[in-house]
């Protein structure tokens, strides 16, 4: 058959769907399934068809609420769906259903990102919205109303962008001039921001709007607490599993995964190793990651950068791993700044 990759692009794939089924379901056991990122349903429809199965399904957009609803009537006794985000886990979890497994697909679907009146894509020609819901403020507000300061460091920061200064600058006069309305607009602004292109296998624009979209939806503080809520809430001997996108995510990820395995008993470098060595509430982890394979990079180009993480939870009790947080204050600091 013959297929062209752009005509793949448009379709929904949902990242490494083989890899996390059989992470999923290590034994033929009764399980429950948290997926905090349901998107498409592409991983909680595929986890249902298991007997065995029930799925708890969570999304922060509204967008998504119908086709939750429509897979809770096709699966009245195995899926529930919750309009929520994962800085709420703990309230969509009753203590008694403790789940063995607990999945984060980061970053967006393909449905909000072609769907061109939400502004996430560069190809847009309307508002430069970029909610993904539940959020406070727009793309749109953070460009017309926050100090030049407080942008180049979202973009430097969140975005990993080289030239943020000029991209921060050039968007403080042109707004001067006229209120910056469209992604039109601000491509525009970007480009000729950009002398260099450092990295030529990505557009211009991708290290600003990522940087812009992590701003609008407070990305690391809510992938931060959804983390440590996960942790609470899981079984013992149950699992985490991570799909990241970008180094930011994945380093989040890794540092939290590792030091707070038993490989790693001392996760702070402030606190004695006495009164720190019991937070170890996940089995060894070495930093292992699986990437997609060759056919999934052909069907679905967007996956290139996706890497999955999984941690075991071991029976140590939970203490509130406070470092962490320490460890990624910067960002969690820049997502707070007022607008
Ligand atoms: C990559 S998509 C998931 C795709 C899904 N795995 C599938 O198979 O269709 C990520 C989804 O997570 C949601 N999301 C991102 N951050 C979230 C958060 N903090 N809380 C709840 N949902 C979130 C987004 O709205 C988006 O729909």
């Amino acid at each position: 058959m013959n297929i062209t990759i752009s005509s793949l692009e448009k379709k929904h794939f949902p990242v490494m769907l083989d890899e996390v089924v059989q992470t999923c379901l290590i034994n033929n056991k009764n399980q429950l399934i948290l997926d905090c990122t349901f998107g498409g349903g592409g991983y909680s429809r595929e986890l249902l068809k298991f007997p065995n199965v029930k799925v708890i399904a969570i999304d922060r957009d509204k967008s998504v609420i119908n086709r939750g609803k429509n897979l809770e009537k096709e699966f009245p006794k195995k899926f529930t769906f919750f309009n929520e985000k994962f800085s709420n886990l703990d309230k969509v979890i009753k203590k008694e259903n403790e789940p063995d497994i607990i999945i984060f697909d980061l970053g967006l679907s393909t449905f909000q990102l072609q769907d061109y009146s939400r502004g996430f894509s560069f190809k847009s020609n309307e508002k430069i919205d970029m909610q993904m819901g539940l959020s406070k403020i727009s793309a749109e507000d953070v460009i017309n109303t926050l100090d030049e300061k407080n942008l180049k460091l979202i973009i430097k920061i969140l975005g990993e962008e080289q030239e943020a200064g000029k991209i921060a600058k050039n968007i403080i006069k042109a707004r001067a001039i006229k209120k910056i309305d469209t992604v039109t607009e601000l491509v525009r602004i970007i480009e000729i921001s950009k002398k260099k292109n450092y990295n030529k296998k990505i557009n211009v624009c991708t290290k600003t709007f990522q940087a812009l979209r992590i701003f609008v939806n407070k990305e690391t503080t809510e992938l931060i607490e959804g983390l440590i809520k996960a942790s609470q809430i899981i079984k013992f001997g149950g699992k985490i599993i991570v799909i990241s996108f970008h180094s930011i995510e994945d380093k989040i990820v890794k540092y939290y995964f590792t030091n707070y395995s038993s490989n790693k008993s001392n996760p702070s470098r402030y606190m004695p190793i006495e009164n720190n060595q019991k937070n170890s509430f996940f089995k060894k982890y070495k930093n292992n990651f699986l990437i997609p394979g060759p056919e999934e990079l052909i069907r679905n180009p967007a996956s290139r950068s996706a890497k999955l993480r999984e941690a075991v939870r071991t029976k140590q009790e939970f203490i509130y791993p406070k470092e962490f947080k320490e460890e990624f204050k910067k960002y969690i600091d820049i997502e707070n700044a007022a607008v």
